[in-house]
């Protein structure tokens, strides 16, 4: 089974509709699809906003599901300038920008006393994900970076973290948790973020505005990835 995640609902309602459903489960008061999508067996639903409850509810349904990999996706705010709203960022690392125990001699992202801090996506999803094609939008490979926080009028410092020292290509607030989740349980794991906005001061409006329109590309990227994982 494929555990397909997305953080909010309107991400992730184009795929349950999609979806032909078997079962219903309510868990942590969140609902959850199994059924049929793009050939596949999969498990739907969000894990809702930010690190915590992303990296709780992935491993909550890893335990009860075993799925056979986990293919998280929404949308990010872009920190590459090249990149357009609608474009999609198929993450090949991602990492936690608001890990910062540098004064302890640790790189931003590192988790202190266990050499964990870049995690990589599985090889054979991401070459998947890359043959995507939608019309007048961008796919690349990126760096996502994760924090529990809103990236609008970021500092100076800030911005320089991103991109430069981290070589940042997105922003978001759940993909290296879920990840870091996968990776501690041997889940293979893919990261797919469709830009809503430039991180800057029209991101609260930019980020409102296309939330409902991504979830119809994420479903397209998502079916995709499965059909060609039949073939
Ligand atoms: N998700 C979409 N846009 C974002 C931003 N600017 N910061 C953090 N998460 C985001």
């Amino acid at each position: 089974m494929f555990l397909l995640l997305c953080a909010m609902k309107e991400e992730v309602s184009d795929i349950i509709r999609k979806v032909e459903v078997s079962e219903k489960y309510t868990i942590l008061n969140m609902d959850y699809y199994r059924g049929n999508f793009g050939g596949a067996e999969v498990l739907v639903g969000q894990t809702g906003v930010g690190k915590v409850m992303s990296a709780m509810i992935t491993q909550k349904l890893s335990d009860l599901f075993k799925p056979e990999a986990i293919i998280f996706s929404g949308i990010a705010g872009a920190i590459n300038p090249l990149l357009d709203i609608g474009d999609i960022v198929v993450s090949a690392d991602c990492l936690q920008h608001d890990f910062d125990a540098s004064s302890l001699g640790f790189k931003i992202g590192e988790i202190p006393y266990t050499g964990l801090r870049i995690i990589e996506s599985d090889r054979a999803l991401f070459e998947k994900a890359m043959t995507f094609k939608a019309e007048g939008i961008k796919v690349v490979k990126g760096r996502i970076l994760t924090g529990d926080q809103f990236i609008s009028k970021a500092s100076e410092e800030k911005k320089k973290i991103l991109k430069v020292d981290l070589e940042g290509d997105a922003v978001e607030m759940e993909g290296a948790s879920v990840a870091f989740t996968a990776y501690m349980n041997n889940i293979p794991f893919l990261l797919i973020r469709v830009i809503s906005d430039r991180a800057d001061g029209n991101a609260p409006h930019d980020f409102k505005k296309f939330l409902k329109r991504s979830s119809l590309l994420l479903s397209g990227m998502v079916f995709h990835i499965l059909q060609k994982q039949r073939n």
